[in-house]
């Protein structure tokens, strides 16, 4: 009777598995997704402020410059979207190339954040490259409004400016 149980609940765990295919529908970054970026695809440098950087991103700083990092250079879909996973790190330097600021962006996808194209916004912490902890030691990390409000400016190309 033992081993009937333990037979039938392994068909059901077969079933669900093949049933519920994961990490293809969401992608949950970790720590672990942003080491070694510098190493990744370069995708443009940038100084100075924009009608488009608002002063975000240390832009207003002349003396900093936004230096932006894709993985696997990842290619767009047929609707211009990146796919899931997409990984972008972005940079902010001065010109003794310390870091000041890290951000990054990755395509999460699964229904996460609809209003700003399915991406995750992160800032890391530039001391350890770890995703950054606020006051609260909470990660800073999720759909963050003040990302989405800026970057939805670039709606058409997939919220990217820069590539
Ligand atoms: C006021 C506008 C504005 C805000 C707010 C803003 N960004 Fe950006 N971001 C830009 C612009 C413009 C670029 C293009 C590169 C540049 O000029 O620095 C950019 C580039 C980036 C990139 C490189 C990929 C790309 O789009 O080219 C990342 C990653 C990024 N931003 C993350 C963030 C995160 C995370 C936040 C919120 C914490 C944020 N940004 C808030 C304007 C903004």
């Amino acid at each position: 009777m033992r081993s009937f149980l333990f037979l039938g609940l392994s068909v059901l765990g077969l079933v669900a598995v093949a049933c519920f295919p994961q990490n293809t529908a969401e992608y949950i970054a970790t720590d672990q997704d942003f080491v070694g970026y510098s190493k990744w695809t370069f995708v443009d440098k940038v100084t100075g402020n924009s009608d488009a950087t608002k002063g975000a991103h240390l832009s207003e700083n002349p003396n900093a410059s936004r230096t932006i990092y894709i993985k696997n250079n990842a290619d767009r879909t047929d609707k211009g979207q990146f796919p899931i996973g997409t990984t972008l790190v972005k940079q902010v330097t001065d010109k003794n190339n310390n870091l000041l600021m890290m951000t990054a962006m990755v395509k999460r996808g699964g229904g996460f954040n609809k209003e700003g194209g399915g991406w995750e916004w992160f800032v890391l912490d530039p001391k350890t490259g770890r995703i950054a902890l606020d006051e609260k030691g909470a990660a800073t990390r999720g759909a963050i409004a003040m990302c989405n409000q800026c970057h939805v400016n670039t709606e058409e190309n997939d919220f990217v400016f820069t590539r």
